[in-house]
């Protein structure tokens, strides 16, 4: 006869899930294995991290993007060491060495369409996998340190993606680098200074690219997987949030289990497994159907080589830069001087660093704030979106007037937060998890 159905929320223990004691899984294992853990605890490592760390039942859509992230940052890797096979970090070659990995590299354009689409699919997964944890409070108590390590690797990502950007050494990428390296000569004082070490020269040039392929090849990627083990180190010791913002850890069976949680192996990694098929189907699609994507992934001036003495029409950075670069373009310069438009530019960044101790509200998901919370929140994605379309667009003063209201409602979202989401009205957290 079959179970009756329950429904998720149900109040009784979830089915247990037996795992065989240690004698009968050390018998099950074949010799190759044994002689394995005996040197490097590989089995050990597999049933700790997979099959005895449970996670919340109740993940949804938003879960997938921390897989994905990692999937993509495969991805990149890969198709990354093949590009290096063939490129040359040589101004006078560089661009055309990029021709020939399209044209003459036996499926080169392959290779670097996964790579300039994988820049793009990373932000798109990272941006949806921060939105997640503001949705659901994963910042909160007690995942600081989860969440910073997280901004470090969206900075190095930032990082890694501007060096990156200038490698194929077409118009967009001089000149793109050129106005983002100029920020560093805003600075008083040292400005200047410390924008000539980091071209190596007066312009940029032959030296700068040097440089900047070093660091996008070799420094900026370790540093990034040594952010992305922490992160999961950190998120392994924390455990997974849920979508309720409720602990598991807080209601545990007789055996110590928790009556919410499912192993993540299988459960978990089948379904992360389903999207990844998913998303490699769409990220496909883009390769092999719209592999610049409209222009926003490979902009057209990029197809022609670095010119210093042609500035081209208009200058944009990639998408995943233009909210930021919108804003710079919004504050006025004072007295001659970009570097308050500098500093309100890095400031949105490095303003997510605080979102932990910034938000007051005694609930951690959005499923249980108020109003008030969910108009800002609304108020900032249109801004973020806003500024992001505002800086693909050549300037006009309709759009700067835009583009100052959408900066505000964005600083709006951090710096009012202590206030509204302290006396924003809260719905009561259920005790055990909902759907
Ligand atoms: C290379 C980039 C990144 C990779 C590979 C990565 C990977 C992951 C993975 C695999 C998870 C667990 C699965 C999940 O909850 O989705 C996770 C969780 C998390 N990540 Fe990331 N992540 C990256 C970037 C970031 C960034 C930029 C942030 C933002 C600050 C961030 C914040 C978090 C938080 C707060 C959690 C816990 C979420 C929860 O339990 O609700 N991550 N990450």
């Amino acid at each position: 006869m079959t179970e009756p159905y329950k429904p998720e929320n149900s109040k009784t223990e979830a089915p247990k899930v037996e795992s065989p004691d240690t004698e009968t899984k050390k018998a099950e294992k074949g010799p190759a294995m044994k002689w394995i853990d005996e040197r490097l605890p590989v089995s050990d490592f597999i049933e700790s991290q997979l099959l005895s760390y449970y996670a919340p039942k109740n993940f949804n859509f938003w879960y997938f993007m921390g897989a994905l992230s990692l999937l993509v940052l495969v991805i990149q890797i890969f198709s990354g060491v093949f590009l290096t096979m063939n490129y040359k970090p040589d101004a006078a070659k560089a661009f055309s060495s990029v021709e020939f990995i399209m044209r003459d590299v036996e499926f080169g354009w392959l290779i670097r369409y996964m790579h300039s689409t994988g820049a793009s699919a990373f932000f798109v997964v990272v941006y949806l996998h921060i939105f997640r944890g503001v949705l659901y409070g994963s910042y909160r108590k007690p995942r600081e340190l989860l969440w910073i390590i997280g901004m470090f690797i969206y900075l190095i990502l930032m990082a890694e993606a501007f060096f990156g950007y200038l490698l194929p050494w077409g118009q967009m990428s001089l000149w793109g680098g050129q106005v983002i390296v100029n920020l560093f000569a805003s600075v008083p004082v040292i400005g200047i200074g410390l924008a000539e070490w980091v071209r190596g020269d007066f312009v940029i040039s032959d030296v700068t690219l040097n440089r900047f392929f070093a660091y996008h090849v070799i420094l900026v990627p370790l540093v990034l997987l040594l952010f992305v083990v922490l992160h999961l180190v950190a998120l392994r010791q924390v455990g997974s949030n849920s979508p309720d913002g409720i602990e598991i850890k807080d209601h545990k069976n007789s055996q110590g289990l928790p009556i919410d949680g499912i192993p993540f192996h299988p459960y978990m990694t089948v379904k992360d497994l389903f999207m990844v098929m998913v998303f490699l189907f769409a990220f496909s699609f883009v390769i092999f159907y719209h592999p610049t994507g409209g222009g926003y992934f490979i902009e057209p001036p990029n197809y022609e080589v670095a010119n210093p003495l042609k500035t081209p029409e208009h200058i944009a950075p990639v998408w995943y830069f233009t909210p930021f670069y919108a804003m710079l373009r919004a504050v006025p310069s004072i007295a001659g001087s970009q570097f308050p438009a500098t500093m309100v530019m890095f400031g949105a960044i490095l303003i997510w660093f605080f979102l932990p101790w910034l938000d007051k509200s005694p609930v951690k998901s959005i499923r249980y704030k108020g109003p008030i919370t969910k108009i800002f929140l609304g108020a900032f994605v249109v801004s973020f979106i806003g500024l992001g379309i505002l800086g693909t667009q050549p300037s006009s003063s309709l759009a700067t007037n835009i583009a100052q209201v959408l900066t505000v409602v964005y600083f709006a979202f951090f710096v009012a937060m202590p206030i509204y989401s302290r006396i924003d009205k809260t719905k009561p957290v259920p005790t055990r998890l909902t759907k």
